[in-house]
């Protein structure tokens, strides 16, 4: 049975011993980086800077996760906002490998650019992300899961959580005093909503997604109360089509937006999640309702295989 207690005990004392100097991690208000963050500020205190950048391409609930951490713990937090560097570098991007690989690349050199005076890099890694990649996450850094930051030759790279389970993750941020919105953050890929955005990423595009997110998470979060009655992952997709629609007695050519939702274990399969349909009408007609540039939703009823959870 998984002490958590003694873990953090140790652990913390383990961490005053190795880190000797200045330590920087890559906080993105998910639930690893941000329990790997508060348990090494635990034995090093300000000597650690935990670095959010601002991709622009992230949710309104990222960007509310790290203003509660700013506000409710000790976390020595800088944010960087390079929205307008990414959204450059994407300009007329279509294909979706090259979306996530000029991500990968960018927000590497940025945390670069800002970490320079660090000796250390703390990383949020867990069991299952380096037992997957076989040899270890310090041979092979997966670009796929984690916005994985092969930097392992400029910092000496510290993985406090690298024994532990999810779940053991989920509850030890809990005991650490984290809220819901922190350990029950559901998976977000590192390339964020541009993924969510089919073909090419504009800041106008982006805001859509992610209005329509604010809206289908708001109504998620009043249907299912508990943390362990939502679907395992739900987000909405904008699609890279215009179709045709009535506002007023108006003709309108809008935009349509897809709604994912999924149940899933691990992600490695899904099944679509199944809501009541008044759930479904509540969301879509708030949404074309709220979002003028929208006037068509659709459910996706695809299980993984044959579709990826993500539509990029
Ligand atoms: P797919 O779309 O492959 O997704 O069925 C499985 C899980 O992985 C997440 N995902 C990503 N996470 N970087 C990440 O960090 C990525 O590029 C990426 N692509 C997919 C996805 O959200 C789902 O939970």
């Amino acid at each position: 049975m998984f002490n958590l207690e003694n873990f953090v005990k140790n652990t913390i004392k383990e961490l005053k011993g190795t880190i000797r100097g200045k330590a920087v991690i890559a906080l993105s208000g998910g639930v690893d980086s941000t329990t790997a963050a508060v348990l090494v500020s635990k034995a090093i205190g300000k000597n650690l800077r935990c670095l959010f950048v601002n991709t622009g391409l992230v949710r309104d609930e990222d960007l509310e996760n790290i203003d509660w951490l700013k506000d409710n713990t000790e976390l020595n937090i800088e944010i960087i906002d390079a929205s307008e560097e990414f959204f450059k570098a994407l300009r007329g991007v279509i294909d979706p490998e090259e979306k996530r690989k000029i991500i990968g690349e960018l927000f590497i050199r940025v945390f670069e650019r800002n970490a320079e005076d660090a000796k250390y890099l703390i990383q949020g890694t867990i069991a299952p992300d380096w037992i997957e990649t076989g040899s270890g996450i310090r041979d092979k850094i997966k670009t796929h899961h984690n916005v994985g930051i092969p930097l392992d030759v400029k910092f000496q790279i510290v993985e406090p959580l690298r024994d532990l389970y999810k779940d053991e993750v989920r509850k030890l941020s809990q005991y650490l005093g984290l809220p819901e919105s922190i350990y029950g953050r559901q998976p977000f890929p590192g390339p964020g909503l541009a993924i969510r955005v089919l073909g090419e990423v504009t800041p106008k595009k982006v805001d859509i997604v992610r209005r329509a997110t604010a809206i289908l998470n708001q109504e998620i979060g009043r249907a299912y109360p508990n943390f362990e009655e939502k679907p395992w992952q739900y987000f909405t997709v904008l699609l890279p089509v215009r179709s045709v629609g009535v506002r007023g007695d108006k003709r309108a050519y809008g935009y349509v937006i897809a709604i994912r939702m999924v149940q899933s274990v691990d992600g490695m399969t899904a099944a679509f999640f199944k809501p009541d349909f008044r759930l479904l009408d509540k969301i879509g007609t708030r949404i074309t309702n709220e979002i003028s540039e929208v006037n068509r939703v659709v459910y996706d009823i695809t299980n993984k295989p044959p579709g990826t959870i993500e539509w990029e």
